[in-house]
């Protein structure tokens, strides 16, 4: 079964060919990064913008080294929720375009749910339930108990800025560049580590004891007035210090979640695991628990693609599932 995979949330424009939702046939992306580095941060209607732009080309760039045309896809899966409404309007369109030529079935898709079975294509196995599902991206800092399709019950979350957040506010605040996350790993990375003095000790305090809940505007805030108030500040040591007290927090709840649930069994996503000091930690974690912490292992699938759209529309539609054709798109998740 051939599925095309659409994704326009945010940034990315990405269409995908998957296979049984285990073989990527193709998956490109267009990253609209450049138009976004001198804002630090993405502008909402430029996205739309250079979406709409972008869309055809990318399209054409899916079948483009393929044998396949429109008339062999069985299904077209496309985000619809959660991102920036004028972004989401265009691969929401485009898509109904698609079904108009061809009569395919459209699925609506919960990019955040995605991110999940971008690991189940990676290592091109089934899903098996349950799992804690670690959301780590942009907008979003978030552990999911993940029971089956759309069974997804939050069971910690931000309380303010999502960590991908942290990181490009605080590479703004540096002067570093944009996104921040690539840009502080590679400065972190350089620190040669003389003193276990942290810039940022102490600052993300444990929650009450059962309770897992992130908070990363105070880490930001702190940055902030170290840089205002130091003029010769070690680059080097505030990038190390802050990542590592970013992904500490991450650890410790992640810990305590797998404590509360008992289970065993976590697969991680979003686009910040793509950072390699995240994955030791991850991977530190399950030999220490003796337990299975999945992420993707390829870069490409961790920020937001078509090939995890369509991989999550193939179990949607083997289950029988289809939208109408008044589907609607939404910033959050309905
Ligand atoms: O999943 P994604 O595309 O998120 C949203 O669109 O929300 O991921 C983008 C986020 C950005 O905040 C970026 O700084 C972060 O992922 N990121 C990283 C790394 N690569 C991307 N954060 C830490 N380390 C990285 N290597």
């Amino acid at each position: 079964m051939i599925g095309l995979g659409i994704e326009t949330s945010c940034d990315e424009t990405s269409i995908a060919l998957v296979k049984d939702g285990k073989e990527i046939i193709s998956n490109i992306v267009y990253s609209q990064i450049k138009e976004h580095e001198k804002f630090y941060g993405v502008v909402p209607e430029i996205a739309s913008r250079s979406h709409l732009i972008k869309i055809n080309e990318v399209f054409e760039k899916a079948f483009a080294n393929t044998s396949l045309t429109l008339n062999d896809i069985d299904y077209i899966a496309v985000t619809t929720r959660p991102g920036l409404i004028g972004s989401l309007m265009i691969g929401a369109q485009f898509a109904k375009v698609l079904h108009c030529i061809t009569n395919k079935p459209i699925i609506d898709i919960n990019h955040l749910e995605a991110h999940f079975y971008a690991n189940f294509l990676d290592r091109k196995v089934s899903p098996t339930y349950p799992f804690l599902g670690l959301l780590l991206s942009g907008g979003n800092t978030i552990i999911y108990k993940v029971s089956g399709l759309n069974q997804l019950e939050i069971i910690g979350n931000t309380q303010d800025d999502a960590i991908g957040e942290a990181f490009d506010k605080a590479a703004s605040i540096l002067k570093i560049g944009y996104p921040g996350g690539p840009i502080i790993e590679k400065y972190a990375k350089k620190y040669k580590k003389i003193s276990s003095n942290s810039y940022f000790s102490k600052i993300l305090k444990d929650s009450k004891k059962d309770e897992i809940t992130f908070s990363y505007s105070g880490i930001k805030t702190a940055l902030l007035y170290l840089v205002k108030q130091n003029s010769n500040i070690d680059l080097y040591k505030i990038c190390y210090d802050f990542q590592e007290t970013c992904f500490e927090l991450i650890i410790r709840m992640l810990k305590k979640a797998i404590y509360k649930t008992k289970i065993n069994h976590i697969e991680a996503g979003g686009g910040v695991l793509a950072n390699q000091r995240l994955r030791e930690l991850l991977d530190n974690l399950a030999q220490e628990l003796n337990i299975k912490i999945y992420y993707p292992t390829q870069k490409i699938l961790c920020t937001d693609n078509g090939a995890m759209v369509a991989t999550l529309g193939y179990y949607y539609f083997k289950n029988g599932y289809k939208t109408n054709l008044e589907f609607p798109v939404s910033s959050t998740v309905i």
